[in-house]
């Protein structure tokens, strides 16, 4: 018996998993391959202004709220757990490619300024001298000083660290089910038929939450996205470039000294793994013409994961319709992140038994008003 259990080992089921067990809880988590979901696809931007979309103020706020803690809460992994990862502030720049790109480009800087977000236009001329290595094409453009990015993979690293350091147990099993008695989560079924007791049960699966036995529906699905890994970057980029060509978007995120994350599709697929030709077309094309050296660069990685979409495009934090059962999940595009705040809410909640005032509107009851 323990007071919490999370499904999940990504980074939002660790994240919390770290913050519940700072706070006295024995927590244990339960995941058979822990980073290899979203989080190992993810290009790790840290971007509230960039991502933000039309209708979405509540979403952008928790996410501000979260990129506020992002200094922090990275600080203290490395002190817990050993594991430095770097934040890179450089900013972020978004670019048109044509006429229509720089368009609705403005159209979008209308809105960020009506936010009140921090966001500087530019001639295609001033973003180049920002990111030389872009096409002289380039129409327009938006520097964006507050988005920000950091390599999920490493902070996926940090948190399991950390989880450890602070006594999270990890059991490696595939989740059969949610078990229920007497109208509450109890527990989970493992794999083989072990079943494993707590307090409380954290749904944290990302975008496999909705697909567990004795769970109430859940309105998350599966977004597909395809991503490309390249080497050879090296002074290519300064910092996060993203791009509106010809209406798609693509984003390029250096990496690790010499590498460069080109992303991503975005596919309603259900659970569809293929990496396929078109997308990676698709993603290839885009960039090469908004920066030609892309095509110098060697591919060593193509993958494709879910990103666990919800009906609104925010994430599902606190308590769900069954009793025991708490709700981590449906962060969609703001995975990397919103995985401070989201450790720090739903451990609060675990601690306090009270739903703290930032997750309020992310509860699943939003989607029955
Ligand atoms: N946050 C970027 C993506 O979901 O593709």
């Amino acid at each position: 018996m323990t007071d919490v259990v999370v499904a999940g080992g990504g980074l939002i089921g660790l994240s919390v998993a770290w913050r519940s067990a700072q706070r006295g809880l024995s927590v244990t988590v339960v995941d058979d391959a822990p980073g290899t979901g979203a989080s190992y696809a993810a290009a790790g931007m840290l971007a509230p202004v960039t991502e933000a979309g039309y209708g979405e103020e509540p979403l952008l706020r928790l996410c501000l709220a979260s990129l506020q803690r992002y200094p922090g809460f990275v600080a203290e992994l490395a002190q817990a757990g050993g594991v430095e990862v770097a934040l890179r502030t450089v900013g972020t720049l978004v670019v048109g490619f044509d006429e229509d790109d720089v368009r609705a480009l403005h159209a979008l800087h209308a809105f960020q300024q009506e936010l009140g977000l921090e966001v500087e236009p530019l001639t295609g001329r001033e973003a180049r001298r920002r990111e030389p290595s872009l096409t002289p094409r380039v129409r327009g453009g938006l520097h964006v000083p507050g988005d920000h990015a950091v390599d999920p993979r490493v902070l996926h690293r940090a948190l399991l660290a950390a989880a450890a350091a602070a006594g999270v147990r990890m059991i490696r099993s595939r989740i059969d089910a949610v078990r229920v008695e007497a109208g509450r989560a109890t527990g989970l079924r493992l794999a083989g038929g072990a079943d494993l007791s707590g307090d409380a049960v954290v749904l944290a699966l990302g975008a496999w939450s909705a697909s567990l036995p004795g769970m109430p529906r859940l309105p998350v699905r599966p977004v597909k996205g395809q991503i490309l890994r390249l080497r050879g970057a090296a002074g290519l980029l300064a910092g996060t470039v993203r791009a509106l060509v010809r209406g798609r978007q693509v984003y390029l995120v250096p990496y690790a000294g010499d590498g460069l994350v080109v992303g991503a599709t975005v596919e309603e697929r259900g659970f569809d793994a293929a990496v396929t030709a078109g997308g990676v077309h698709d993603l290839l094309h885009d960039a090469i013409d908004v920066v030609p050296g892309i095509t110098e660069l060697e591919l060593v990685e193509t993958l494709a994961r879910w990103r666990p979409g919800s009906d609104d495009n925010a994430p599902l934090l606190g308590p769900s319709d069954l009793p025991g059962l708490v709700l981590a999940t449906g962060h969609y595009r703001n995975g990397v992140l919103l995985t401070p705040v989201t450790g720090d809410l739903i451990a609060e909640l675990l601690a306090s038994g009270n739903v703290p005032a930032l997750a309020k509107p992310f509860t699943v009851n939003r989607f029955r008003r």
